[in-house]
Parts: C-alpha cells; structure tokens; sequence
C-alpha cells in the first residue's frame, strides 16, 4: 500500500485585495440573482452565473420544493439553461454567491457534489477548463481553475469504457 497525495489549487482573495475585473463582474450577476431564489425550506439563497464563450451571462438561483429532492442548485439551474438556450457554446466560468436567512454566509460557497459532477461533465465534452468562483459575504473569495481541484478521482464517460 502506499499513499497518493493529491494536490488541487486554490486561488484566495481577501481583505480588499480586488478579484480580477471579469470575475468582479460575473460575480454581481451571481449576487444579483440571489434575490430569484426560492429557498422557503432551507432559507439558503444562492444565485449561480455562467459566463459563456459568446460573452453571454447566464444565471440561476436555487428552486427549492415541498418534496425535497425535486429541488434544484443554483449552479445547475444555469448550467442547463445555458446548454439549452446556447448549446455547445463553451463555459468558461461560473460564480457563485449565497445569502442566509439567519446567519452571515462568510465562507466562500462551494459547489455541492452533483453539481460539481455535472461541471466535470461539461468540461469533458468541451475539453476545457472552468474558472470557478466561490464567493463568501465577507469578501473572502476562492478561485479554481478546473474541476479537478474540487473532484479529485472523479468519475467520467472514460470510465464507462473498457479499457484495451
Ligand atoms: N444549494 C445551491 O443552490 N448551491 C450550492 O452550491 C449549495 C446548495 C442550494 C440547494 C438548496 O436549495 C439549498 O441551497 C440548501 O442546501
């Protein structure tokens, strides 16, 4: 047996120091959008914006439903809509922002595990990169380039063929 050490990276802002302008700007659409939540179970808002190769903004806020499951992520909402309203067009970058209704969300808000599962999918098929950003209320930011950093081992459409 032996150990693997997997290494991700991760790009951090705080304290004033100021996100690249793009960044900047794909994360107002994100926050923006907080306010079309429809939260009532959690009392969690979180608004997702995609920015698309066309220079398109996307967004989506979480849809939550009586029957739990039914409900849906921020970050998927505009991921979707995006392929169906553009598709094939690439994603270059998603932010992401969140409001509570009882408490100050300060920590950079990360994507949940399916949504991190359908970032690496998009990523396969268009064969590059996405620029993540995680947005906390208190300024402090982090930044990933590539879902590798968020799901490491992931499992793709590689892993459904045989291997020769
Ligand atoms: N949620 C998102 O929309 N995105 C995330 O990254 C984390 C969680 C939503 C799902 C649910 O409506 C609420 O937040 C609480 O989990």
């Amino acid at each position: 047996m032996k150990i693997r050490k997997i290494q991700i990276n991760v790009e951090e802002f705080s304290g004033g120091e100021p996100l690249p302008d793009p960044d900047k700007k794909l994360l107002a659409a994100a926050q923006q959008t907080i306010s079309t939540s429809y939260a009532p179970y959690s009392g969690f808002h979180v608004g997702a914006a995609v920015y698309l190769a066309n220079g398109q903004i996307i967004t989506g806020s979480n849809q939550e439903n009586a029957a739990y499951p039914s409900g849906l992520c921020a970050e998927r909402v505009a991921l979707f809509y995006a392929n169906s309203r553009y598709p094939g067009i690439e994603v270059e970058a998603i932010a992401i922002s969140a409001r509570a209704d009882n408490f100050a969300v300060d920590y950079p808000v990360a994507p949940c595990g399916a949504c991190r599962q359908v970032l690496a999918e998009i990523e396969m098929r268009q064969k590059k990169k996405i620029r993540i950003i995680m947005h906390g209320q208190n300024g402090f930011t982090q930044v990933v380039n590539g879902i590798e950093n968020l799901l490491p081992l992931m499992f793709s459409e590689e892993k459904l063929k045989r291997s020769k």
